[in-house]
């Protein structure tokens, strides 16, 4: 059987950065569901549908293709029906979006089907708001990772630079995290949620270096 570690959280709580390097010290596959949320909510606003229209999204969605790889020491990418959105599902655009898609329920039901596919290729490490709780309930280790809103959206204000979208203010950055985490954990099917089973870590003081390894370490015992 492939094992799977579950690391749930809210937005910009350093999931991404740790689940990748959990995945590779640990030779299991990395899985960013968010990204797959993205790219969809992507598609969606290229095609012109009307976000709300909840049939013609879900037929949409029905019919792509979304791929990912990860290319040794670069970041992983991504690409729906054949177009690279690596860069363009971090655009705000995107990013004030994607709730709104990701709370349609025929959205999730194809997205968590492909998740829980992929989940069967071999053993990975997995990120998002739901894998504890609704796509992998029996995975071998759950974690949640949370910080504050101030120094959520700090990492997020440096994820941006870094990606070279540009500076945005943290009272800004923080708004918008505050509104994620509240559409995000109050929509109707599977809201972010701590499974009971998950181990919570708060990381306003710890390196990426100290979750990892406490991670690493929680696998092993
Ligand atoms: O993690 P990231 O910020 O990329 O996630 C983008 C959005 O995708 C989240 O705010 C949430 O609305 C949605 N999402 C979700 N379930 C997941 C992963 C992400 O609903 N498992």
């Amino acid at each position: 059987r492939q094992p799977v570690i579950a690391i749930d959280g809210p937005a910009g709580a350093g999931k991404s950065t740790v689940a990748k390097q959990v995945a590779n010290q640990l030779g299991l596959h990395y899985l960013d569901t968010g990204a797959m949320y993205r790219a969809v909510t992507w598609l969606v606003l290229q095609s012109g549908i009307p976000l709300d229209d909840e049939p013609a999204v879900a037929e949409l969605v029905a019919n792509a293709e979304i791929s990912m790889w990860h290319p040794e020491g670069q970041p992983s990418q991504i690409s729906i029906n054949g177009q690279n959105v690596t860069e363009a599902i971090r655009s705000q655009s995107v990013t004030s979006q994607v709730s709104a898609i990701a709370a349609q329920k025929e959205v999730r039901r194809l997205l968590v089907r492909e998740q829980q596919r992929y989940g069967r290729t071999g053993g990975i490490v997995g990120e998002g708001r739901d894998l504890g709780t609704h796509v992998f309930p029996n995975a071998e280790l759950k974690i949640y990772l949370t910080a504050s809103v101030a120094e959520r959206a700090r990492r997020r204000q440096q994820d941006l630079i870094n990606l070279g979208l540009g500076e945005m203010s943290l009272k800004q950055l923080e708004k918008d995290i505050a509104e994620r985490d509240r559409l995000d954990s109050t929509r109707a099917i599977a809201p972010l949620r701590k499974a009971t089973d998950a181990i919570e870590i708060q990381t306003d003081s710890l390196t990426i270096a100290q979750v990892v390894e406490q991670i690493v370490q929680l696998y092993q015992q």
